[in-house]
């Protein structure tokens, strides 16, 4: 099948050139130039595991291209939209400017029996409302919404082998079963192999993507709320979150404490999930997101004390090294990075501070010009006075205590994601502090 993607960052890319594994003879449309010269070339604009092979691979088989004129993507049967909603400036709801300039520009290539398959995840009432602006300007063009759930890190295995597809479909029967069957043609081989697949309406489809994202926030922060007990009781957060992870109606996953949550999704999701309630006259039911978002947002300061606790009461003049700047492993993305955030203040607050990350110097670098970076941890820990690890890179948590320890002045590491192996530090003489966690 011929189908086009508009909007090539994260979510859009992966998606364009999986669909070409799938099968299928995919354009990829942006506005950014340079985005597209550089999928053009095989070479991926962001930092994603497994991304560059995938594209290559797809380029190669001569049915991948992109494009910046989306006159390109005429004569495409399914155009999926995978362009961003951030959240708007000074408010809490979604910036909703890029779909509708995603949507107008469609109109002028969309063909009676072409559908608009939605992925960007947008306010509960969008996909009805686009619905009616396309079936006004093209007659017989459909809208379905197809929220997707993949995961930085992990977006090719996510988009390629998803746990469940949702297909939001028109309202006419008649519609809902053309629209339904383009997109099992799509996904022909994921739907074979008996993935499961829930067909409901444009509202449910829309809200399974917020109501996710707002359950997996709230789960980080429950957690986190009980970190800040187990921090005025002298409990334990890790061993708690273990012993009831245990219990299957809970689960282990996403239950691990620390700096919380960051990037493009789940904080500006929530937010804007509280936005729309209110528009809707149901802002009671979303209160409790309000409480998720300050929990998350306090990690961040009790951070900055804990550092200044550990270093003797004041952070002027001190050497602090932060390890971590994207805002979870495995990618580059450092939007509303916790990592970041704590960094920046402490050098607000007088510290001297050197951030280093695999992946995300150079983005971090732009955005955060007044910041110092380093390359290594090695460089941006000598003779520091304490090491903050702030993103659970696999060589951060994998750092040889003791061979670490010749680099720094002070031998103090805050495990900011819970993510060290505390034993193994202490025992190399480090003083050993982490969120919800006992001082060792
Ligand atoms: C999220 C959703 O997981 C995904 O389904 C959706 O499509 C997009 O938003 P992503 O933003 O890539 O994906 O990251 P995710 O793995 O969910 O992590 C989000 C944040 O939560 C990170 O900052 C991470 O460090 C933090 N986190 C995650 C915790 O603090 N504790 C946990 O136990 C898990």
């Amino acid at each position: 099948m011929r189908i086009s993607v508009i909007g090539c960052g994260y979510l859009g890319a992966v998606h364009a050139a999986s669909m070409v594994e799938l099968g299928h003879e995919v354009v990829g449309i942006d506005v950014d130039q340079r985005k597209v010269a550089a999928l053009c070339a095989g070479r991926s604009p962001f930092y994603e595991p497994g991304f560059d092979e995938l594209l290559q691979h797809s380029l190669g088989s001569g049915r991948l291209s992109f494009s910046t004129d989306v006159a390109d993507a005429a004569g495409s049967r399914v155009h999926f939209l995978c362009v961003g909603t951030p959240q708007k400036h000074g408010e809490y709801a979604a910036d909703m400017r890029f779909v509708e300039a995603a949507v107008e520009s469609l109109l002028e290539v969309l063909q009676p029996g072409d559908l608009v398959a939605g992925k960007s995840t947008v306010p509960v009432g969008t996909a009805a409302q686009l619905a009616e602006l396309v079936a006004g300007k093209v007659p017989g063009a459909l809208v379905a919404w197809n929220p997707e759930f993949l995961r930085e890190g992990f977006a090719v295995r996510d988009t390629l082998h998803p746990d469940r597809l949702v297909y939001g479909l028109p309202a006419d029967p008649a519609d809902a079963a053309t629209a339904e069957a383009l997109l099992d043609e799509v996904y022909a081989p994921i739907v074979a192999r008996g993935t499961p697949k829930v067909t409901t309406d444009h509202a449910t489809a829309e809200m399974v993507k917020t109501a996710a994202n707002s359950f997996l926030a709230t789960k980080i922060s429950f957690i986190n709320a009980m970190a800040e007990l187990c921090e005025a009781t002298g409990a334990d957060v890790k061993q708690l979150a273990d012993a009831i992870g245990y219990d299957e109606r809970i689960g282990r996953r996403f239950l691990n404490a620390g700096l919380g949550f960051g990037g493009g999704c789940l904080p500006k999701d929530i937010r804007a999930f509280m936005a729309r309630a209110g528009e809707l006259g149901a802002d009671q039911a979303l209160t409790f997101l309000r409480e998720v978002d300050n929990i998350n947002m306090r990690r961040r300061i009790r951070m900055v004390e804990l550092a200044r606790e550990v270093l003797d009461g004041s952070l002027l003049g001190k050497r602090v090294a932060v390890l971590g700047a994207a805002f979870k492993p495995d990618s580059d993305d450092i939007r509303d990075s916790p990592a970041l955030n704590v960094a920046a203040q402490l050098q607000l607050q007088g510290a001297v501070v050197c951030v280093t990350d695999p992946a995300a110097v150079d983005n971090s670098r732009r955005e955060w010009p007044h910041l110092d970076f380093a390359a290594t941890p090695e460089e941006a820990a000598e003779r520091a006075d304490a090491v903050l690890v702030l993103t659970e890179w696999r060589q951060y948590r994998e750092l040889d205590p003791v061979a670490f320890g010749a680099v720094v002045r002070q031998k103090r590491v805050l495990d900011g994601r819970n993510a060290l192996d505390r034993e193994a530090w202490t025992a190399a003489g480090w003083t050993y502090r982490a969120l919800g966690r006992r001082a060792s």
